[in-house]
């Protein structure tokens, strides 16, 4: 049995911790393991090397992936599909193990369809798999955006200024809503539920009324609000899989409040630290969890289906049941930070 292994999409920490689970688990069967570079681009273009114990060395605490990453899909072209599947007979690969989001997993659904002998492991910092309570990634950005949030009080109370400070997520407030409550933001907005610059303005002015002469404000970059129109994109391109490159939400709203206020605002954009550097216990855990989970589902001949966790517990299920429907911010979690502040 040879199985390949790849990561698409954004990267996000634990992944090399899930490369190291899958091989670990692999060898243990007597499996080979091969890597295929930079997602499914590495079938594209026959991008497949020999993955051996020394590659993956050291590698459970590093962020990044060692295999690479892109956002590339292979369902853009005609031929793309046809080639993936070329590189995967003509390579020998029986099975390929596909970690990634949404994009990643989805075409791993459609290549399933096609006949392809795949299994998936979910990872992202967004936290918006359906078919996953949590995913690769999330728990390192929702501790670097507490720890953003902690350094941000003291200065914001010093200089009696509103912080506010954007975090990713696209359209799921899962990180905001979760960073904000462990950081213990004062105001935490997130794409589910549409905002108004007026209310958000109206509890800053309540604090200073209180005496709290400083507020930190978390809100996702995929936040809507109500009255500046749709959400704000860094530009109009969209990636392989139509996504725009959200951002800028953070400095349209810290002007609006200084500009309504009259208080002193300032942004900090979090962007790429979320996803940088060394992952989190929970990460390190889940994703060796995952990735020897998936093994087991190559074992049990179980193609087609992903790893997940649910209620705590590991689970699997078909990528196209993983994949249906949305996995938005538990509203409980951001009616809790709607109590503070
Ligand atoms: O999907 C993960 C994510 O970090 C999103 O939260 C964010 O919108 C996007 O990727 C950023 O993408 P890029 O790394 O291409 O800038």
């Amino acid at each position: 049995m040879r199985v390949g292994v790849l990561t698409g999409g954004g990267d996000a920490p634990g992944l090399n911790a899930a490369i190291r689970g899958v091989a670990r688990a692999a060898w243990r069967e007597g499996y080979e393991v091969v890597g295929i570079r930079n997602g499914w681009q590495g079938l594209l273009r026959n991008d497949v090397f020999p993955l051996t114990p020394d590659a993956i060395s050291g590698i459970l605490p590093r962020g990044g992936t060692i295999l690479g990453t892109s956002r590339t899909n292979p369902f853009k072209t005609s031929e793309g599909p046809r080639q993936v599947l070329d590189t995967v007979r003509t390579r020998g690969i029986d099975v390929v193990v596909a970690i990634g989001g949404d994009d990643t997993l989805g075409v791993a659904a459609r290549l399933a369809k096609m006949g392809m002998r795949v299994v998936g492991i979910p990872k992202t910092m967004d936290n918006d798999i359906p078919g996953s309570d949590y995913t690769i990634g999330f728990d390192t950005a929702v501790t670097a955006v507490m720890e953003a949030c902690d350094k941000l009080h003291p200065t914001a109370e010093a200089h009696q200024r509103v912080m506010v400070v954007e975090v990713m997520g696209r359209d799921a407030g899962w990180v905001a809503a979760v960073g904000g409550l462990a950081g213990g933001a004062d105001v935490v907005l997130v794409p589910e539920v549409p905002f108004s610059v007026d209310e958000v303005c109206q509890r800053i002015k309540d604090r200073h009324e209180r005496g709290k002469l400083f507020s930190v404000l978390v809100v996702a970059e995929g936040c809507k609000p109500k009255d500046l129109g749709t959400q704000v994109a860094q530009d109009a391109a969209v990636d392989a899989f139509g996504h725009v490159r959200l951002g800028g939400i953070g400095s349209v709203l810290a002007g609006e409040i200084e500009a309504r206020t009259g208080y002193e605002t300032r942004v900090t954009v979090l962007g790429h630290l979320q996803r940088g550097g060394s992952p989190t216990w929970f990460d390190r855990v889940l994703a060796t969890r995952f990735g020897v989970a998936a093994v087991e589902l190559i074992k049990q001949q179980r193609f087609g289906h992903m790893v997940a966790l649910r209620e705590n517990k590991l689970a699997s299920l078909t990528l196209e049941e993983g994949l249906t429907g949305n996995h938005t911010v538990d509203l409980s979690l951001y009616n809790l930070t709607r109590l503070f502040g």
